[in-house]
């Protein structure tokens, strides 16, 4: 079986989105996905649709735009609760799968729009009448930033399955990377799936004008309680390709990745480099990074 659907966030509907959106995201403690804040006057605020996430960008509600809303009467039963779960899947197959278990689970099926080349999708009622979806996610990639590197225009974007190949590339391009990764492209993917699940983590590419991944690197947000319970930001996987080093790019890329981590509360930002990378040593040295810590590695057997 390919890997269970993930609950995207919970929709309400509301004839007021930005009120309800409004009330949940100070109640919470949530942000907007960015391009769903109030504008400012004197533009309309008239979005049918509106998505709250928590401050690392994870998902968790969403508001639906109605003419009419029958107010519940729950307790009373006459008219129940309103709201429906949007479950993500990443290809059609998967969604044929799903489609299949969820009936075989007891779902009803309300409609059917699986032929829809944007999103397509299914929707059901659950075995107590609860609506659900079930659709095949937006694809992962998406740009984050963009930057200028000596003059030239790249784009930050977040890791797409079809990036894989091009970042395993960048890991092999190097003497201790050539000892260290694998023909085969399976587990590749398997942990992109498992990275990319997990919003304490982002893949990153960089990509030139012309679309080529020319950087990479992944971060991971860490929360702990040890330095005040500060959260930490760590650097893995950091490549540039060989034609690109030595312009910039990877110093553009720490300073993009600091202020990510900022962003979202990090205040210490720490990595490992290998004691044979004298270069990369005086890159990060220069960066800012201190030599405090030895770092210790052993194999799991
Ligand atoms: C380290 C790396 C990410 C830096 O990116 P970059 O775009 O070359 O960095 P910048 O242009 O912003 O800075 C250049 C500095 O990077 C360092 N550097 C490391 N490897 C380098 C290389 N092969 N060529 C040029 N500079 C390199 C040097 O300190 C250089 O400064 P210098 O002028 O004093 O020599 C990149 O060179 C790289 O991918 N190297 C090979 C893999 C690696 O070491 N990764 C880090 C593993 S933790």
């Amino acid at each position: 079986m390919s890997q269970n659907p993930s609950v995207l966030h919970t929709v309400l509907d509301a004839v007021d989105i930005r009120a309800l959106a409004e009330f949940y995201r100070r109640l919470l403690g949530l942000v907007y996905r960015p391009g769903d804040e109030p504008p400012g006057d004197p533009a309309p605020d008239d979005g049918d649709w509106l998505v709250l996430t928590r401050p690392d960008g994870t998902r968790t509600l969403a508001f639906q735009h109605v003419e009419h809303l029958e107010r519940t009467t729950w307790p009373a039963p006459d008219v129940p609760m309103q709201l429906h779960l949007d479950l993500t899947v990443p290809d059609l197959a998967a969604l044929e799968e799903h489609h299949a278990r969820a009936l075989a689970l007891g779902a009803r099926l309300l409609l059917d729009r699986s032929d829809d080349p944007d999103e397509p999708l299914y929707v059901y009622a659950d075995p107590a009448g609860h609506p659900f979806c079930l659709f095949v996610a937006e694809p992962a990639t998406e740009d984050l930033d963009h930057l200028v590197v000596d003059g030239r225009d790249l784009t930050v974007q977040r890791a797409g399955l079809a990036d894989v190949p091009a970042i395993v590339g960048l890991l092999r391009d190097d003497p201790l990377g050539a000892e260290r990764e694998v023909e085969d492209p399976e587990p590749y993917v398997a942990a992109f799936h498992r990275i990319d699940s997990d919003r304490s983590h982002l893949l990153v590419v960089v990509r030139d004008a012309g679309g080529e991944v020319v950087g990479t690197m992944q971060l991971t947000l860490l929360p702990g309680l040890s330095r005040s319970a500060a959260t930490r930001l760590q650097a893995e996987g950091v490549r540039v390709s060989p034609s690109e080093r030595g312009s910039g790019l990877g110093a553009a890329m720490f300073a993009w990745a600091h202020a990510w981590g900022h962003e979202r509360g990090a205040s210490l930002a720490q990595l490992t480099t290998d004691l044979s990378r004298a270069d990369a040593h005086r890159f990060y040295e220069r960066l800012g990074y201190v030599a405090t810590h030895a770092g210790l590695k052993r194999p799991l057997d």
